[in-house]
């Protein structure tokens, strides 16, 4: 019988099955909860019923709460009262574990008399990486099991166990050989009914206090998330697993709760399901064109390590280039992520040899005729792709996908050079390619919706997080960092210097500032991109010397071993003497900034260049820019990207803002007409996010 939407319940003689079926993945949302506590009453009515067994259809037991309900009015009965009645039935209740158990999942399993798994299965509690904490006893009940140590620092860390290891802590009590949940649920209360199955109930084992474990977990979380708030909170409930469990589980709701009213909560939700999102564009009903065999024209950093994403993929892969030194030498780059791949047990050292295999290199380009997706990774020059797109067009087979992995060139422009332009696309590559997560997939005018769908099936099998951008100077991500890097340098000519500029900013949470940024990746790229826009540049834009007098001078970031910062990472003094000439020549009259102001107006840009590119169409929805800033960018994960806080600014006060600031440079600070809509509407980027 259903005993709600999604629980059902089965009896046979002196056992009964109860199964959960929620897709896609068994979230314990409203009608789940209901759903069990209506069969636990039930088993209350049928004292005939010795033992029950609790399983779920699909890919996976409970994956967890129903994310979408955070933040909404709570709808009873709540996870912890649901995982309360189960510990409390009078009919013994196992578990069956299987896909992913996570969070309320595996809080529901600890709640039972006993917890089986299926082979394969992973349980853990990652609650933290959404800013909050295991809520439904998880804090309590783990400990009771594992002790301390292990659950602070699972909790903490919220990795997915695999469930050899969930049985050597005590988090499961055995695995099962069954085909299928629903088999070895029929067994697994049959023997318990047999008294061949031991069942007890987590909350009456005591807890001996580690408060070493608890220490020493505090202080690593301190160092390691230093701008995060609930993982201090998940050790804050795990110590609390001394006291008598209604006590313990008291404390875990006000922590709980407070995680749940903090607004990085809502920025770690946004940035999950935003991450999800991405995927969800008008050519994802077009079917892909296969691809197995991918050509990659240009040995540099790029090249190599695409096609050592590639490789990782499984993918058979020619890289081309003209001189075989820098074959050569990408060869033994490739090798040496191959091997780091392995070392970081990412890769067996048998799939590494099949990569090794499955790799070719060769100076000739007609080589390519076999290869079904052919991604160009030459220098960044337009007559010099325009060549190879020329070339291309000879060579390639019909029906080759063409890409081109340009950071900022006109994929239009590029696209003209081909005689196939349907076939062309974007897809721009992050470094180090093989393991940043990002790639945008940059549409053409011309470009088809299957060669688009095999961009995304691309990103798919190197599991990297897609997004699909219009053409643009940069894209999104760049056009986005060319703004921001005005800001900064602005702020650097005006008073500021680039170290308290990126200390701001990395206090903040950014991953690393724009200064030191610059020097990782070279300054030399954008001096370069500058020299193009020479001729283009409006004559009222204000333009900051200091960065052409650094590459100048040879200092291009930490590759020549000096720029912004010298190699042990001191500011480097060149930078002081360059800007302290542009000061003088300009007359410029020094500012204070204080970290607020830098914070302030450095995410004030962004937000200002990320508004026009979602006014424009170039990002589909405002999630798909927060996206790229999350993943390719360093922006703070939990902040949910620019448009999340955008939303969380306002934007009436956005616009306000941006009036001021046009007050100091009417060509640098614009307001978008979209946010000028939104504050007139009382809307959100939220809204507008489909
Ligand atoms: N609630 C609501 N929706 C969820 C969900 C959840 N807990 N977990 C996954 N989904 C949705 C995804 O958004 C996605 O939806 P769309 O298809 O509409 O995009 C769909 O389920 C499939 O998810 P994935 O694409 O991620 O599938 P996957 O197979 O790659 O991964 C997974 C599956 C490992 C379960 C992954 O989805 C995941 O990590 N989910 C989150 C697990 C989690 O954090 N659980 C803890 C929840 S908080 C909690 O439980 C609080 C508490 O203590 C009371």
């Amino acid at each position: 019988m259903q005993t709600s939407d999604t629980v059902s319940l089965a009896q046979a003689g002196a056992i009964a099955l109860i199964r959960i079926d929620n897709p896609p993945v068994n979230a314990a949302g409203y009608s789940v909860r209901a759903g069990i506590v209506a069969a636990l009453d039930w088993l209350a009515d049928h004292p005939e019923v010795k033992a029950a067994a609790l399983f779920a259809a699909g890919r996976t037991f409970i994956a967890g709460a129903d994310i979408r309900e955070f933040g909404k009015p709570p709808q009873d009965p709540w996870l912890p009262e649901v995982c309360n009645r189960i510990e409390a039935c009078e009919t013994p209740i196992v578990c069956i574990l299987h896909g992913t158990t996570l969070g309320g999942g595996l809080e529901v399993a600890l709640s039972a008399h006993a917890r089986i798994a299926m082979p394969g299965t992973k349980v853990g509690l990652p609650e933290v990486h959404l800013g909050i904490l295991p809520g439904a006893g998880g804090t309590q009940r783990t400990p009771r099991l594992t002790g301390q140590a292990f659950a602070v620092e699972a909790i903490v860390s919220g990795r997915h166990i695999p469930a050899d290891e969930a049985l050597s802590v005590g988090l499961i009590d055995a695995l099962t050989d069954a085909p299928d949940p629903e088999s070895a649920a029929r067994q697994a209360a049959q023997a318990v009914v047999d008294c061949t199955l031991a069942t007890r109930r987590t909350g009456e084992l005591q807890v001996s206090p580690d408060p070493d474990a608890l220490a020493a977990a505090r202080s690593q979380t301190r160092a390691k998330h230093p701008h995060l708030f609930s993982p201090l909170k998940c050790i804050d409930a795990v110590a609390a697993s001394t006291l008598p469990l209604p006590e313990g589980l008291a404390r875990e709701r006000v922590l709980f709760t407070e995680c749940l009213n903090s607004p990085q909560r809502a920025g770690l939700i946004h940035a999950f399901f935003a991450e999800r999102a991405t995927a969800k564009v008008p050519e994802a009903a077009a079917t892909p064109r296969a691809f197995q065999h991918v050509g990659v024209i240009g040995a540099g950093t790029m090249g190599s390590g695409i096609a050592t994403a590639c490789l990782l993929a499984g993918l058979n892969v020619t890289l081309t280039d003209q001189t075989d030194t820098a074959l050569q030498a990408a060869q033994s780059r490739i090798s040496d992520n191959l091997a780091g791949a392995v070392k970081r047990g990412k890769l067996s050292p048998e799939a590494r040899d099949a990569a090794l295999q499955a790799f070719t290199t060769t100076d000739d380009l007609t080589t390519l005729a076999d290869c079904d997706l052919i991604i160009e990774a030459a220098f960044e020059d337009m007559d010099v792709k325009a060549q190879i797109f020329r070339q291309l067009d000879q060579i390639a087979k019909p029906g080759a996908v063409l890409a081109t992995n340009t950071s900022y060139l006109d994929v239009n422009a590029i696209a003209r050079q081909s005689a196939r332009r349907g076939d062309v696309l974007g897809l721009h590559f992050f470094s180090p390619a093989h393991i940043m997560r990002l790639l945008e997939v940059v549409v053409a005018d011309a470009t088809t919706p299957e060669v688009t769908a095999t961009g995304f099936a691309l990103a798919k099998k190197l599991r990297k997080i897609a997004v699909r951008s219009g053409v643009c100077d940069g894209f999104i991500g760049n056009r986005i960092l060319m703004t921001t890097r005005r800001e900064a340098e602005y702020m650097m000519l005006d008073g500021a210097t680039p170290q308290q500029i990126d200390d701001a900013l990395e206090a903040a949470g950014w991953a690393l500032g724009p200064f030191r940024t610059s020097d990782l990746a070279g300054l030399d790229i954008a001096w370069a991109q500058r020299q193009r826009r020479a001729a283009t540049r409006p004559a009222d834009e204000r333009y900051v010397e200091v960065p052409d007098r650094l590459c100048e001078a040879g200092h291009v970031g930490r590759k020549a071993g000096a720029g912004y910062y010298l190699a042990d990472g001191a500011p480097n003094p060149a930078v002081a003497t360059a800007l302290e000439a542009e000061r003088q020549a300009k007359g410029i009259t020094l500012r204070d900034f204080d970290a607020k102001d830098i914070v302030t107006r450095y995410l004030t840009a962004m937000i200002m260049e990320a508004a026009s590119i979602v006014e424009e169409g170039i990002a589909l929805r405002p999630i798909d820019v927060d996206v790229v800033l999350l993943f390719g960018y360093g922006f703070p994960r939990h902040l949910g990207g620019p448009l999340h806080q955008a939303d969380q600014i306002g934007a009436q006060t956005l616009v306000d803002r941006l009036t001021t600031y046009a007050q100091e440079d009417a060509q640098f600070w614009r307001i978008p007409q979209i946010l000028c809509d939104m504050a007139q509407t009382n809307t959100s980027f939220a809204d507008r996010n489909g």
